[in-house]
């Protein structure tokens, strides 16, 4: 097994890693080498103000963040890493993953994947801006795997820091087994650095994928560190956290994300408790079904604050 201990990378999940799980999650458990924000797009309407929050510097304390761009053209692009470099980023990541049909039917995320011509466009990006840092998160294909490797030489003449590879389809969302042959398969065509992404949930899992491919630059875990938010750090130090204190840190962590949307959300109670209810729901098989069930059902804050505090 390779005892050599590689960066983690907070993968980026809609609705659950923003800007006050990020920097809670920073302060109370860390581990993390770099954090990725949800993606930003650009459409009709313009920026979401909430997208324009998440990566305001103001909003963000953790020391490394890159954010992250959905985009399926070449103007789109340009216009979101400009509020990206207005706001003082050096390194971006371009969202060639998103499964999700309403975006992917426009080309957007993995819906680009089986049109090599629209993603050496977009590409294009990376020529624009000299100075700043670009880096890919994809998955194999729309709906074939072998996608990604009609995609390789192009993907291999832009100038990428380093892509990241969750081994799915599109069409596949989050279903089906990850596709380590699929995977093995890009590696040996890939000449930039090699992040791996999907279904890590232990410490164990990360140390086989580890094995599995040991030339890998790094590995990136969403789900996996929502429900164990200790893994990274556990990773790292080789030590795991006891009982007690692990839960000692969710508490603490909890309480962060807690009061920095109190002081931030001007929605009042309801929306503040939509999104206290988020940082439970992959907590859902520690805290058990019964518990995880009352905090969702709770409607204001203080039986929320009631059946919150069973858990700890
Ligand atoms: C609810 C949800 C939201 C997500 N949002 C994003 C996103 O904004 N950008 C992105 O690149 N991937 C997004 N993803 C994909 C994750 O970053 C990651 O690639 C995927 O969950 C597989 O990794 P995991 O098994 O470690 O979670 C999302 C996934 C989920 C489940």
């Amino acid at each position: 097994m390779s005892t050599h201990t590689l960066p983690i990378y907070f993968a980026p999940l809609q609705g659950y890693t923003e800007w006050a799980y990020r920097n809670a999650h920073h302060k109370v458990f860390g581990g993390i080498d770099t954090y990725y924000t949800p993606f930003v797009r650009f459409d009709k309407d313009g920026f979401r103000n909430k997208d324009i929050r998440d990566i305001s510097p103001s909003s963000n304390c953790v020391h490394k963040l890159v954010p992250q761009l959905i985009a399926n053209d070449l103007d789109k692009a340009d216009t979101i890493s400009t509020l990206f470099i207005e706001n003082h980023y050096t390194e971006i990541d371009i969202n060639l993953g998103c499964p999700f049909p309403l975006i992917a039917k426009r080309h957007n995320g993995s819906g680009i994947l089986p049109y090599p011509n629209e993603v050496e466009s977009l590409l294009k990006i990376v020529d624009k801006h000299p100075d700043i840092d670009f880096t890919v998160k994809m998955r194999l294909g729309w709906s074939q795997a072998d996608e990604c490797l009609a995609l390789a030489e192009k993907l291999n003449k832009a100038r990428l820091k380093h892509i990241t590879l969750h081994p799915r389809l599109g069409t596949q969302q989050y279903k089906g087994e990850v596709d380590l042959e699929g995977f093995a398969a890009f590696s040996e065509n890939c000449k930039h650095p090699l992040i791996y992404n999907g279904d890590i949930q232990s410490t164990q899992d990360i140390r086989e994928i580890q094995s599995k491919f040991p030339n890998l630059a790094g590995v990136m875990i969403g789900r996996g560190l929502l429900s164990h938010p200790a893994m990274a750090l556990e990773y790292c130090t080789e030590e795991v956290l006891t009982e007690e204190l692990y839960w000692q840190k969710i508490k603490e962590m909890h309480k962060e994300v807690f009061n920095q949307y109190e002081q931030q959300i001007e929605g009042g109670e309801a929306q503040l408790l939509h999104k206290m209810k988020t940082f439970w729901e992959y907590l859902e098989p520690q805290i058990g079904h019964k518990k995880a069930k009352a905090i969702r059902k709770s409607k204001s804050l203080h039986v929320y604050w009631e059946k919150v505090n069973t858990t700890f």
